[in-house]
């Protein structure tokens, strides 16, 4: 069986963050996201990957290349405008067989078991399979609604609370049979949740649910983003090999003072420095070639590459993008920093800010 992953969003969302570095690029816990999801097709033995992309191609096919790393073999199509969900899978159809294959929403972490999805629409020869998971507050989101079969019965889009019938929401895993590409147009913006999936079940197509509690994250927002890189610190995917919640690791060529302090979780990557008395506390994330000075504190954050934290700062509750530097004594707290920014020394950021690419701070 064939994957599609959909990964030409422009995840507006996500700025500044997305400005430079696609969705799909980003470090989760020092990998870029998309590995993760790769990796996770070939452990279902999904061997051969369509990677829909729309806008930001070149970083993602440059790490990528041929899969081969990956265990997979890699298609590229490239949309000149964004053709939406359904627009984009449409797109892909000439390297798609006769046959039923698998839809990823790639901006989501998941511990679904796919193969079992697959073996459930097998059984129930559905037209159609969707996972679905389980939200606290499903308002936002579009319900979807079974019979006591797990045939789906209803798509409730944004319901109000009064409508609310169920907190299981499209989890953007699909499993398609291969006619189902005749009811997209071409070249058009078209999505699955508005213009493929509510018209075939109005026709009596067989759509059937797979209902998962398994860990699921999609990376829309900042917030979301933060919170999946401290979920996997805290071991809560079977995806991230972390054992307890202090865990520490440290990668190659690191170089970690003898005087500063580490409670965990932590993962510190490749040639990085760690200074005296400085101190990382709570789940921290701190990308390979990165610094953090003197008595600076980093706490509950998430550091990609290539950032300089200089002396007796201090950074909470932050995302700092690649090759940006924080001067001594400065503070970053609940902030949201995209990559080759510069923080004077001394500078104390607005909490909540989010500061976008060429913006002088300070
Ligand atoms: P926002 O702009 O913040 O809403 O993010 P987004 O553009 O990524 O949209 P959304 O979160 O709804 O997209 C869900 C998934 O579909 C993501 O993995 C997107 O990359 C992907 N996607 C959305 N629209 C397109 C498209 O037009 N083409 C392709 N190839 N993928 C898309």
């Amino acid at each position: 069986m064939k994957a599609v992953i959909l990964v030409g969003g422009l995840g507006t969302r996500l700025r500044p963050l997305s400005i430079n570095t696609p969705k799909s690029m980003m470090p989760v816990v020092n990998i870029p996201f998309i590995e993760y999801v790769i990796r996770r097709l070939s452990r279902h033995n999904i061997k051969h990957v369509i990677l829909a992309i729309s806008h930001l191609a070149q970083p993602i096919k440059n790490y990528i290349g041929d899969g081969s790393r990956f265990g997979v073999s890699i298609t590229y199509t490239i949309e000149e405008t964004a053709l939406g969900t359904a627009g984009a899978v449409k797109n892909t159809a000439q390297y798609l067989d006769d046959e039923a294959f698998v839809v990823l929403n790639g901006d989501i972490f998941t511990d679904l078991d796919i193969s079992a999805m697959i073996a459930l629409h097998n059984r129930r020869k559905a037209k159609i399979t969707i996972a679905l998971t389980p939200v606290e507050d499903p308002t936002i989101y579009g319900l979807i609604e079974t019979d006591d079969k797990g045939r789906i019965t209803r798509f409730l889009e944004k319901p109000s609370w009064e409508q609310v019938t169920t907190n299981m929401i499209n989890a953007g895993t699909y499993i398609m049979e291969a006619d189902v590409l005749n009811s997209i147009p071409a070249q058009t913006m078209f999505s699955f949740e508005k213009g493929v999936f509510p018209p075939l079940l109005q026709k009596g197509e067989p759509i059937y649910a797979f209902p998962s509690s398994c860990y699921w994250m999609d990376i829309g927002t900042p917030e979301k983003y933060h919170q999946l890189n401290r979920d996997l610190l805290n071991a809560k995917s079977n995806q991230f090999n972390f054992i307890k919640n202090t865990h520490v690791s440290i990668g190659e060529d690191s170089n970690i003072h003898t005087a500063a302090e580490i409670t965990g979780p932590a993962v510190i990557g490749n040639n990085c420095t760690i200074g005296e008395r400085a101190k990382l506390n709570g789940a921290v994330v701190i990308g390979s070639g990165s610094t953090i000075g003197d008595s600076a504190i980093v706490e509950d954050s998430v550091i990609w590459h290539n950032v300089k934290i200089e002396q007796g700062a201090i950074v909470k509750r932050s995302i700092i993008a690649d090759n940006c530097r924080i001067g001594a004594e400065s503070n970053i707290i609940d902030a949201v920093i995209s990559d080759n920014i510069t923080v004077t020394a001394g500078y104390n950021i607005k909490p909540g800010s989010k500061i976008w690419p060429d913006t002088p701070v300070g």
